[in-house]
C-alpha cells in the first residue's frame, strides 16, 4: 500500500511556523482577494483562503463583485491596491465571468503583488529559469509536498497531465528547473497509458477522473490535483485512490493531498511579497 502525502499535516506544520514569524512582524502583511460572479466553488476556496490568512496572523480582505461587473471596475480596483501601501498581496480569483478578459485584469497587477505568479513578468522570469517574486501556489504546494517525503527529482520521469496555466504549465517548467525529465500530457494526447506507465512522478491536474491503476508503473509516486463532485455528489480526483494505491509507493489523497498546499504555499507567497517591501 502507498504511503500518503499528507498535505493537511504539511499545511498545518508549515503554517504554525508561519505564524510564529507573521507575530514577530510590527507590520502585518496584507492579502486582498478579489472574486467576481457566483462561482460555487471558487466562494468555498476563497472562504478558506480568508480563514487561513486569518490562522496565519496575515490580514486579509475579500472584495466581491457581482457577475456583470465591468472589467474597467476590477482593472481600476486593481490599480487603486497596486499604489496602496498597506495591501502586499492581490489575488484574482479564477475563472472571471466569461464577458472579462482574465489576462487584461490579472496584467493589470503589479508583479511585486502578484501573490499568483500570474503576471507576464514573473512568468516570464518562471520560463527563462530566472527568478519571479513569487511561485505559483499549487505547483509550490505539490514540489513542498515531495520534498518533505523526501521525493527526489532530480533525473526523474515526472508526467504532468494537464497542461493550464494555473498548474500543469508553470509545474512542469518548475519541474524542469528541479533537472525533472518532464512530459506534459493533455486532451490530444495518444495512448496516455503509456506514457503514464513510464512516469516516476505522475501528476495529474484535468479535473476527470482518468488515471486508474493499471497505467501507472510499479512504485511510482502520484499526485493528484483535480478536485470535483463526481455524479454522486461525492468528492473526487482525478485518480483511481483504490486501485491507484495498490501499485503507487506515494500517492496524494483528494481532498487533504494538494488542496491545503495551495493554501499553504497563499500563504508563504503573501509573506515573501511582504518580507521583499521591508
Ligand atoms: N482558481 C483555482 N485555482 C486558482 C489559483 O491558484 N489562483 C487563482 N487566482 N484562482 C484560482
Amino acid at each position: 500500500m502507498a504511503i500518503i502525502l499528507d498535505g493537511k499535516k504539511l499545511r498545518d506544520k508549515i503554517l504554525d511556523n508561519l505564524k510564529d514569524k507573521v507575530a514577530s512582524f510590527q507590520i502585518k502583511p496584507k492579502l486582498v482577494v478579489i472574486l467576481a460572479g457566483e462561482d460555487s466553488a471558487s466562494k468555498i476556496y476563497v472562504e478558506n483562503k480568508r480563514k487561513f490568512a486569518h490562522k496565519t496572523g496575515i490580514i486579509s480582505e475579500v472584495i466581491n463583485y457581482s457577475s456583470d461587473v465591468k472589467e474597467s471596475v476590477l482593472i481600476d480596483k486593481i490599480k487603486e491596491l497596486n499604489n496602496d501601501q498597506s495591501v502586499h498581496a492581490i489575488l484574482v480569483q479564477l475563472p472571471l465571468p466569461s464577458h472579462i478578459s482574465k489576462d487584461k485584469v490579472i496584467n493589470a497587477i503589479t508583479p511585486e503583488k502578484d501573490v499568483d505568479g500570474f503576471t507576464p513578468y514573473n512568468t516570464s522570469k518562471l520560463f527563462s529559469c530566472d527568478i519571479p517574486y513569487v511561485y505559483p501556489c499549487t505547483p509550490k504546494g505539490i514540489l513542498l509536498l515531495l520534498d518533505e517525503y523526501g521525493i527526489d527529482i532530480e533525473g526523474k520521469h515526472a508526467v504532468v497531465v494537464g497542461r493550464s496555466q494555473i498548474v500543469g504549465h508553470p509545474l512542469a517548467q518548475m519541474l524542469l528547473n528541479r533537472n525533472a525529465t518532464v512530459t506534459v500530457c493533455h486532451s490530444h494526447t495518444k495512448n496516455l497509458a503509456q506514457i503514464t506507465k513510464t512516469a516516476d512522478i505522475i501528476i495529474s491536474a484535468v479535473g476527470k477522473n482518468i488515471i486508474k491503476g493499471e497505467m501507472l508503473k510499479s512504485d511510482c509516486v502520484v499526485v493528484d490535483v483535480g478536485i470535483f463532485k463526481d455524479e454522486s455528489g461525492k468528492l473526487s480526483g482525478d485518480v483511481d485512490f483504490d486501485s491507484s494505491s495498490k501499485i503507487a509507493s506515494y500517492i496524494s489523497p483528494v481532498p487533504g493531498g494538494v488542496g491545503p498546499m495551495t493554501i499553504t504555499s497563499l500563504m508563504l507567497n503573501t509573506v515573501e511579497l511582504f518580507e521583499k517591501t521591508l
